[in-house]
């Protein structure tokens, strides 16, 4: 179980035929994957204290790869940090926009392409949120971890409906973030909960005091912790047609080291949802 489901998450596209599919469904089912590699292996910190770049493929990004084989028009990775989601998606066949607010992540990202996929790969550099492509250009967009830095209600509905505008009808958007567990303590989680069920509004907010003191200077210092239902219903709202969602778990190098493993099952959202094909 643990080798396939190291083979699967490194190469989801390869799956045409009935046993990978297969093997899709039963692992689609796993809500946090057993890793064989420790999380400093698969993990490496950002250059702009934004968190972590991962070389592993979660169920919901897979999922979205597995959609992208055929790509009529370009797919974004936007916050793509060291380019993972890029890179699968130019072995694939795909145009690619590799964006990041970061252009020393994005000079990796270009360095390590090969040269034969270059004339694929469009680099732009800024703020994903406040990008502006054309209507209905783009196959898919994937948001990597990153959304979750957005700090207010307007910059999420704004992003979501740019999103949705940019993607042709019947195009995907992937989005995966963190929950407040994999960025507070138990007795913060606690408290957010207490304010959760008061019914209040936008209660996810997260500072930078209320985050695991090892997260204090690898992350912005506002973020914006969701429920799954919250995400899910925010998209849908926007107008999303919400396919494939759910928990997942990371192992976070900055946790104490003795709690990594209890607190790394379900503490990530992905989301796969796409415009219909009824929209323009
Ligand atoms: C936690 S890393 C995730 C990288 C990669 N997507 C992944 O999932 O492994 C967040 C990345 O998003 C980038 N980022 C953060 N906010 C951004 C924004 N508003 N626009 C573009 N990139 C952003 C950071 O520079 C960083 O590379």
């Amino acid at each position: 179980m643990i080798k396939l489901s190291r083979i699967y998450f490194r190469t989801p596209w390869k799956f045409e035929n009935a046993a990978g599919r297969r093997r899709l469904s039963v692992l689609n089912k796993a809500r946090w994957m057993p890793f064989t590699k420790g999380p400093d292996d698969i993990m490496t910190e950002t250059f702009n204290q934004m968190g972590y770049s991962v070389d592993i493929l979660d169920p919901y990004t897979a999922y979205f790869l597995h959609k992208m084989r055929k790509p009529t028009q370009p797919v974004a990775d936007l916050g793509c940090g060291f380019g993972i989601v890029t890179k699968h998606l130019l072995n694939a066949g795909a145009t690619v926009i590799a964006n990041d607010i970061s252009r020393a992540h994005l000079a990796e990202v270009e360095d390590s392409v090969p040269r034969e996929q270059r004339s694929r790969l469009t680099i732009v550099h800024g703020d994903a949120s406040q990008l502006d492509f054309p209507a209905n250009s783009l196959s898919g967009i994937m948001a990597g971890r990153w959304v979750h830095f957005l700090t207010s209600p307007e910059a999420y509905f704004d992003f979501f409906h740019r999103a949705l505008r940019w993607l042709e009808p019947g195009g995907s958007l992937c989005v995966t973030v963190h929950t407040m567990k994999a960025w507070s303590p138990p007795e913060v989680c606690a408290a957010y909960e207490i304010k959760r069920a008061s019914g209040m509004a936008w209660p996810g907010w997260v500072s930078r005091e209320m985050k695991w003191e090892g997260l204090r200077d690898r992350l912005p210092d506002r973020g914006y912790a969701f429920r799954l239902e919250e995400l899910k219903g925010l998209v849908e709202e926007i107008g999303f047609h919400v396919e494939k969602c759910g928990l997942y778990g990371l192992r976070i190098p900055a946790h104490p080291p003795e709690r990594q493993v209890e607190l790394a099952p379900n503490n990530t959202i992905g989301i796969v949802a796409s415009k219909s094909i009824s929209l323009t």
